[in-house]
């Protein structure tokens, strides 16, 4: 069987997600190893769901306008058979495999989103973006939604976003807890400390699907090397891991650096992102790292949360366009 979206012109469905931030682990998470990523509750998109005003006329589609690029407002329209429409934007198409799901054969959702995270910083917009959409669409049509259903439709866009997409930053964008995740699964991974981290965006608009490319690339000409690094690259995730449950800022810091010059070694840092780090850390930061696909987007810093001031300080002086600080906190198992 197949359905029309056959709604009041006043019915609205609305979904929610978050940003995040990566501890440790980008690039090589999307090799299968481990990556610790922290859901940002502060950075926030909001989408709305209407029917599609045309549907009953057409189901033609529209391309994904943004309304309004200071505050990252986008609107599109989405129908079940529109596969021109919006292919390289990541909501549309988790929207449009969202309606194949619910086998909508006709007609079509208009979706406005709403979002605070600055887009291309590694900070996971492109995935909240779908989230929120795919949200919205499901409480329109009451369609139940498992976040494991979500995670799938949502990483439909992210293939396309990212050329080849670890699922890490799905999900995150709608976990409550920090996320240990390997191989496509996430579990929760409860800090034991009570720290800060600082977030600067260099104001450099990151490229992720460019990126992982470019790590791949280092990868493939650098067979000999390549086993090992990626080995380091997981003993510094599982390292990163025990600090953060025992409560040892210090010492993630310090596997934090060390995950910094191995996304050195991949390329995919830069002067300026190199810039922030020693920043940073001459700020007194435990560590700092880029953070994202890099070449481009936000370094991460962890500092004690009597610290965190001066490290924001001393990032803006170093040329940070905007800081975020948000707290770890210690949770029981
Ligand atoms: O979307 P970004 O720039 O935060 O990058 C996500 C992390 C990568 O490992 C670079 C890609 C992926 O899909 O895991």
């Amino acid at each position: 069987m197949t359905y029309t979206i056959g709604l009041q012109a006043s019915t609205v469905g609305t979904g929610h997600a978050h940003g995040k931030t990566i501890l440790v682990g980008e690039h090589t998470v999307v090799y299968g190893l481990p990556a610790i990523a922290i859901p940002l509750s502060g950075l926030t998109v909001d989408a709305v769901a209407r029917a599609g005003v045309d549907s009953a006329v057409s189901g033609r589609p529209t391309m994904p306008r943004v309304l309004d690029r200071e505050h990252f407002q986008y609107r599109f329209t989405c129908g079940h058979d529109d596969s021109a429409a919006g292919a390289e934007f990541g909501p549309a198409i988790a929207v449009r495999a969202a309606l194949h799901r619910w086998r909508i054969d006709h007609g079509s959702v208009e979706v406005s989103v709403g979002s605070s995270i600055p887009p291309a910083r590694g900070l996971g917009s492109s995935a909240a973006l779908a989230a929120a959409a795919v949200r919205a669409v499901a409480n329109l049509l009451a369609e139940p939604l498992e976040d494991r259903a979500l995670f799938e439709l949502v990483q439909c866009g992210e293939q396309v976003a990212h050329g080849r997409a670890s699922g890490v930053d799905t999900a995150t964008v709608i976990a409550l807890e920090p996320v240990w995740f390997e191989a496509d699964k996430a579990h929760p991974i409860m800090p034991g400390l009570d720290a800060a981290l600082v977030l600067a965006d260099s104001g450099i608009a990151g490229n992720t699907r460019q990126a992982v490319e470019v790590a791949r690339g280092v990868l493939g000409r650098r067979r000999a090397d390549a086993r090992q690094l990626l080995a380091t690259a997981a003993a510094i995730t599982e390292r990163a891991a025990t600090a953060l449950k025992a409560g040892q800022a210090a010492t993630l810091g310090y596997w934090m650096a060390e995950f910094h010059a191995l996304l050195q070694k991949l390329g995919v840092s830069t002067a300026e992102l190199d810039r922030l780090v020693t920043a940073a850390q001459r700020a007194g930061a435990h560590g700092a790292k880029l953070t994202g696909g890099g070449l481009g987007g936000c370094v991460l810093a962890l500092t004690e949360p009597e610290s965190a001031a001066a490290v924001a300080g001393a990032l803006t002086d170093a040329g940070a366009q905007q800081t975020w600080t948000v707290p770890i906190r210690s949770r029981l198992p």
